[in-house]
């Protein structure tokens, strides 16, 4: 990497170049190993569980990515104490200290990240009364929060709006209850487990997300003394306990990261290992790698993924855990746009997340969004009505744009679609990427990318 700025990033201090604009010359296969850590998903909730304990715990696997500093200053505003532990990526929080934050410390986190809304029941216990900044997190839909606050209220929570944003209070304690979500969303389970481990009585949470993350706050809860059982149909019961300590425990990995890297040695024909990845979370993912012409091979220590002959196109349909996750379409999207034929991709989760392939497009991609999905026989999930679809006729060469981050995943995808096409890319705002992606620049170093730090 040359660094065309007054950013020159000392690779031997380890250390990650900052700039938020690249120029990055496409062309050049991806090939060496990444290291996942812990996966955003997780970490950032196991945060948050942190402040339910009793005693000090020890987070491992931590990635170095903005949402962790945003959490981490979020619990030290409440007074919990957080330290690096000595092995890189251990955490400790000491939550004997936690209090009410003030309002302007609260707000200064007002649209920086969605975990502040995971922050209600912990809060609630601890000191009664929780207090919700604006959220923020990639715009790739309306993004309600009504199934946190049903929730909530389901558990004797009071909810008001205020100028400040959120006050939720409960004046007479938090008690079980008996809740079915109308879709199994991933931060409305957690914001159920995290507030039923304390609350006097039995809660049922029907309709409950099982994504591999949620099974790992789970054992992290259970680490702490709670008592929660996982039945079947998405059924989860949680037995109020008074009392939880603290924790140990090392996240699960990243497997958004891992399935993303996967998708860039897919698209720019490269072979790539990526270290820590595991196979059970990734098998859905696995398979339509598979399907659309990828190879790989699992080891002990990791995955490595790389083209098997030409690429082939593919039907996806986005879903909740056990399906395809929504966080694998984009970096797909790019490998399926150099796929001989026809790929169709419904997004079902969000009603906004096909956006991103605008720039696709503006880079030679022969991409049609259909904003009212299509119909299509063997449909393994209902229809929603958010969903929309993207039919991707391949093989077209990509070439040379300016495009603009929209948000982590598509910002991701943006970049391996640079390094895919021929000539050189200018990709802005990329900023956003290290919300989800450690060292994502570093990374990309390592892989043979050919790219500046220019702004
Ligand atoms: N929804 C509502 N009301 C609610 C909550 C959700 O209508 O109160 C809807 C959402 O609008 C969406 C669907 O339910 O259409 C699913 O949302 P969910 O609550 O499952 O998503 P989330 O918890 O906000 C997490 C991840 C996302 C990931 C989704 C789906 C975190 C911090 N975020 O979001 O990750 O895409 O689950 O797996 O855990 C990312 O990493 O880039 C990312 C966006």
């Amino acid at each position: 990497m040359k660094s065309a700025l007054s950013v020159t990033p000392d690779r031997s201090a380890g250390e990650e170049p900052e700039g938020d604009v690249l120029a990055i010359r496409g062309g050049r296969p991806l090939t060496g190993r990444v290291e996942v850590k812990g996966a955003k998903n997780l970490v950032t909730k196991a945060m948050v569980a942190a402040l339910l304990g009793g005693t000090t715990s020890t987070l491992r696997d931590v990635p170095d990515i903005s949402d962790v500093k945003v959490v981490r200053s979020l619990l030290e505003v409440h007074g919990v104490k957080v330290w690096d532990g000595e092995d890189e990526g251990t955490l400790h929080f000491d939550p004997s200290g936690a209090v009410a934050a003030h309002f302007e410390a609260i707000d200064a986190h007002a649209g920086a990240s969605r975990i502040p809304i995971l922050f209600c029941g912990p809060l609630l216990h601890l000191l009664g009364e929780a207090l919700i900044p604006d959220l923020g997190g990639c715009r790739i839909g309306d993004r309600p929060i009504n199934f946190h606050m049903d929730a909530l209220r389901a558990f004797g929570a009071v909810v008001d709006k205020s100028y400040e944003g959120i006050r939720i209070t409960a004046p007479d304690g938090l008690h079980g209850a008996n809740i079915e979500l109308p879709y199994p969303s991933v931060g409305a389970t957690e914001q159920v487990l995290l507030t039923a481990v304390k609350a006097k009585g039995t809660t049922e949470l029907r309709n409950a997300a099982i994504e591999p993350e949620i099974m790992d706050l789970i054992a992290v809860l259970q680490k702490m003394g709670a008592i929660i059982s996982y039945e079947p149909n998405r059924v989860i019961l949680i037995e109020g306990v008074d009392e939880l300590r603290g924790y140990d425990h090392r996240a699960i990995f990243d497997r958004n990261e891992a399935a993303s890297w996967a998708c860039a040695a897919l698209a720019t024909d490269g072979d790539i290992f990526v270290g820590g990845a595991k196979q059970q979370e990734m098998l859905t993912f696995l398979n339509v790698f598979r399907k659309a012409g990828g190879w790989f091979d699992v080891h002990e220590d990791g995955i490595q993924f790389r083209r098997d002959g030409a690429l082939k196109p593919v039907v996806v349909e986005t879903d909740v855990h056990p399906g395809f996750m929504t966080d694998w379409q984009q970096p797909l999207i790019v490998a399926l746009t150099q796929a001989t034929g026809t790929s169709t991709v419904h997004e079902t989760v969000y009603e906004n997340r096909l956006g991103f392939t605008q720039a696709l497009v503006q880079m030679g991609a022969d991409i049609v969004v259909h904003p009212q999905g299509i119909d299509s026989a063997d449909r393994r999930v209902p229809r929603r009505a958010l969903e929309q679809a993207a039919v991707i006729n391949g093989p077209t060469p990509l070439h040379a744009a300016d495009v603009e981050v929209p948000d982590l995943r598509g910002g991701y995808s943006y970049v391996i679609a640079a390094l895919t096409a021929e000539g050189e890319s200018v990709v802005r705002n990329v900023g956003i990427i290290r919300r989800g992606y450690e060292k994502f620049l570093t990374k990309l170093d390592d892989l043979g990318a050919d790219f500046d730090v220019i702004g």
